[in-house]
C-alpha cells in the first residue's frame, strides 16, 4: 500500500469513502495503527492528558509536540501524519510560520489549528507558503477556560450559522481539512454537504467525512466515564489491541460507528 496523501483524502470525500483517524503519540501505537490501515494518524495535543497527566490540553509545548512527532514518524506510517499546534504557538501569523515550518521538519504533513475567525490571515499565509492546514472548530480544548467546560457547541441557532461561516471562511482562506468536535449533528451535516473539503468528526455524528477518536479512550484506558461519544472497541475483541483497531476503521467505514447514539442534537 503506498502512504495516503491529502488527495488521497479528498479523493474518498468525492466518492463517499469514509476517512479514519485516530490520535497516535508513539512509534509503536503508529505502527500498530497504519499497519491495521488506518487514514490518518493524529499527533494531538491530547498527548498533554493521555501521556502527561495533566488536565487540559494548555500545557502542552511546541517541544512536546516536535518530540512525538518525530517518535511517530520514526515508524514509516503509511498513514498521513497530522500534527496539532500547541497552546499560543499560533498567536499571530509570524510565530505560526516559524513553529509550523519546525512540526512539518519533525515529519508532519498537514497542520491543525483550534479557533475561528481571528485564524484568517494566518491560515492565508501558512497556505501561501505550502503548508498544509486542517482547522479546528466547535468545541476547541485549547480555550477550555473560555469556554468554560467541555460543552456541545452550536446548539443556539445564530452560533450554527456562525459555525458555517467560520467553516466557509477557513475553506476559502486555504484549509484542506476540517475537524468539527462536540457540535449537534444536524449541524456538521449541514457543514459537510456544503464544504469541499474534507471534514472529520468527533462527537459530531454520523454524517461527516470521516471521524477521529482519542487511541486511549476508543481502548477504553482513559479513566472515568467516557463521553457520549466514544465507543470502547477493545471492550468486546478478543484478538487484542490491533484488531480492536481493525473494528474501529471497519466500524467508520462502513458508516456503523458514530451512529446517532455517539451524537448530540
Ligand atoms: O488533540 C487531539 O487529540 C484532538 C482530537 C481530540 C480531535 O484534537
Amino acid at each position: 500500500m503506498s502512504r495516503i496523501t491529502l488527495s488521497h483524502l479528498k479523493k474518498m470525500k468525492a466518492r463517499h469513502e469514509k476517512i479514519a483517524m485516530l490520535t497516535g503519540y508513539d512509534a509503536t501505537f503508529s505502527k500498530l495503527l497504519s499497519d491495521a490501515g488506518l487514514d490518518v494518524i493524529l499527533v494531538g495535543d491530547t498527548l498533554g492528558m493521555t501521556i502527561g497527566g495533566h488536565s487540559t490540553t494548555v500545557p502542552v509545548t511546541l517541544q512536546d509536540m516536535i518530540y512525538h512527532t518525530q517518535n511517530v514518524c520514526r515508524a514509516q506510517p503509511k498513514s498521513l501524519i497530522i500534527v496539532d499546534m500547541p497552546y499560543m504557538s499560533y498567536a499571530n501569523p509570524d510565530i505560526a510560520i516559524e513553529n509550523a515550518a519546525r512540526l512539518m521538519q519533525a515529519g508532519g504533513e498537514l497542520i491543525k489549528l483550534e479557533g475561528g475567525v481571528w485564524l484568517k490571515s494566518t491560515i492565508e499565509k501558512l497556505t501561501e507558503r505550502g503548508i498544509p492546514i486542517c482547522a479546528h472548530l466547535g468545541l476547541t480544548p485549547q480555550s477550555i477556560h473560555m469556554i468554560g467546560g467541555y460543552k456541545v457547541q452550536g446548539r443556539e441557532t445564530q452560533k450554527a450559522k456562525e459555525l458555517l461561516e467560520t467553516a466557509l471562511s477557513h475553506q476559502a482562506s486555504g484549509a484542506q481539512m476540517l475537524i468539527l468536535e462536540c457540535v449537534p449533528w444536524q449541524l456538521s451535516q449541514e457543514i459537510t454537504q456544503t464544504l469541499d473539503i474534507p471534514v472529520i468528526g468527533i462527537g459530531a455524528g454520523p454524517h461527516c467525512d470521516g471521524q477521529v477518536l482519542v487511541t486511549y479512550d476508543m481502548l477504553g484506558m482513559t479513566p472515568g466515564k467516557p463521553f457520549t461519544f466514544v465507543k470502547n472497541f477493545l471492550l468486546e475483541q478478543t484478538q487484542g489491541i490491533s484488531a480492536a483497531v481493525k473494528d474501529y476503521i471497519r466500524a467508520v467505514k462502513t458508516g456503523t460507528f458514530p451512529t446517532l447514539e455517539h451524537s448530540f442534537s
